[in-house]
């Protein structure tokens, strides 16, 4: 009697035990959860250093760019007409695109009227000091209702970026909760300019927020540079119809030597962007029969089938110097993505791991200032993951072992597919808490979830507590 009595008092307190270990706590330091990797570089205390909060963008000075803008959760229309249930940014999904010249200082004040989850603005791709990175619960805490909060960042790096809510994201970016950002570099006259940020709404897929066929004005022989946003979790696959084109720039930067492109397509990264220079006229797909036409008025392009290849990236234009010197990393780190049987938060399930652990047991990367870093990041986990570092750049060193032989390939999301191993390398020069997560937002809230954490920094900031932060 005794001895199976006491088995299962065993067993049952093991499973209790199990069980407990998974559950996340209401509120936690994002500092304080799983372990830390100091990927072969020098291990440092955290001992009185610079509070997150103050690592902010100018004080002073009056804004180049200076926007408002209201989030709302309410049902709205697409400019094509169809009734969205979601969120929107001044009464519109996609929010405004904003605009700005590089060097300018851009300030944004970000008003929540009814988002009764609270909102945030991350601006994704942008560099900004990590004050302004608008993470719920790492680097601010949530508009809640009636708040507001206000962004100040110099633009300084050209290029195509968006912007979107990091709380409860992979519900309010899917919803809307999001517009585009661009960052134009002194005197780019000679080519005309379009944004043509992709999102499915409620299954629609969407161009700058219509269905089928959105028209762009260009006269006959001009180049247009469609600067390609995917707002979604997946990968977008588009494809230029009419012409040659080339990719001028991916994720804010611009490819050294690009070639003309014929019969080919172009993966763009959740998350990511792609700048295609196409010649008026002609016809971008971005799939669902969703296009954009760049053309004289009424001008039509047929839309060639889908090309079955897409540019590799890795050998695409040509070599050029970089910033810095990868074979001289500081710190080398792994980023292994699997996934396994498990609880999470108490919940059983299949569920996504990182360097064989399940969230909230995953790895903090720490650095510090001017390090140079390596990271290997390995898709064994049976499906796509768009991995992005927040506030800073990376470089593609290799794929599958294969090393880039094309421009330098920089990214702040890079779509890794399952099988996939990627070496990127990225130079530590922006001080703060990051986010390293994957960008199928519901990949994230599954736990995809790591942080770089920079020594001397420390984090004021709590995921839970009272302004509800839930930056997944
Ligand atoms: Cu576009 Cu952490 O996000
Ligand atoms: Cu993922």
């Amino acid at each position: 009697m005794l001895v199976p009595a006491a088995v299962a008092v065993l067993l049952l307190g093991g499973l209790g035990w199990y069980w407990s270990t998974s559950l996340v706590p209401s509120t936690y330091s994002v500092m304080e959860m799983g372990h830390v990797e100091y990927g072969g570089g020098a291990a440092h205390e955290h001992g009185p250093g610079r509070s997150v909060a103050d690592l902010t963008g100018p004080a002073d000075g009056e804004p180049d760019v200076a926007v408002d803008l209201a989030a709302r959760e309410e049902s709205f229309d697409l400019a094509s007409g169809e009734r969205i249930q979601g969120f929107t940014l001044n009464g519109e999904s996609p929010g405004p695109a904003l605009e700005a010249h590089q060097g300018d200082l851009v300030e944004v004040t970000l008003t929540n009227v009814d988002v009764p989850d609270g909102v945030t603005l991350h601006w994704h791709g942008v560099d900004v000091p990590n004050a302004e990175d608008g993470v719920a619960g790492v680097t601010q805490d949530a508009v809640l209702l009636g708040q507001e909060h206000v962004y100040r960042f110099l633009a300084e790096d050209a290029g195509t970026y968006w912007y979107h809510s990091h709380q409860v994201s992979h519900a309010q970016v899917r919803g809307g909760l999001f517009g585009t950002l661009v960052v134009l570099p002194p005197g780019m006259d000679d080519e005309q300019d379009v944004v043509a940020a992709v999102h499915t709404y409620s299954g629609r897929r969407t161009l700058g927020g219509s269905t089928g066929i959105t028209s762009f004005d260009a006269p006959m022989g001009t180049p247009v540079r469609v600067r390609v946003v995917n707002t979604d979790n997946g990968p977008l696959r588009t494809w230029v119809s009419g012409g040659p084109f080339r990719v001028a720039a991916v994720d804010g930067r611009e490819l050294n030597g690009p070639t003309d492109v014929v019969d080919e397509g172009v993966l763009v990264t959740a998350g990511g962007r792609a700048d295609l220079l196409v010649t008026s006229p002609a016809r971008v797909d971005v799939g669902a029969g969703t296009a954009l036409v760049v053309g004289p008025p009424g001008e039509v392009v047929e839309a060639s089938p889908e090309p079955d290849r897409r540019v590799d990236l890795l050998t695409y234009g040509t070599p050029a110097p970089l910033s810095f010197d990868p074979e001289r990393a500081d710190r080398s780190f792994e980023y292994r993505i699997g996934r396994r049987p498990g609880l999470l938060d108490g919940k059983p399930g299949f569920w996504w791991t990182i360097n064989g652990n399940l969230f909230p047991d995953v790895p903090m990367f720490h650095v510090s200032e001017g390090d140079v870093v390596r990271m290997t990041i390995v898709n064994g986990s049976g499906d796509v993951h768009p991995m992005h570092l927040h506030g800073h750049h990376a470089v593609v060193l290799s794929r599958d072992g294969v090393p880039s032989t094309g421009s330098p390939w920089w990214v702040d999301s890079l779509n890794v597919a399952d099988g996939e191993t990627y070496e990127i390398a990225f130079l530590a020069d922006n001080p703060g808490i990051w986010m390293d997560h994957c960008h199928n937002l519901e990949h994230a809230r599954d736990g995809l979830v790591a942080h770089l954490a920079y020594a001397g920094v420390t984090e004021p900031y709590r995921v839970g507590g009272t302004a509800d932060n839930a930056p997944e």
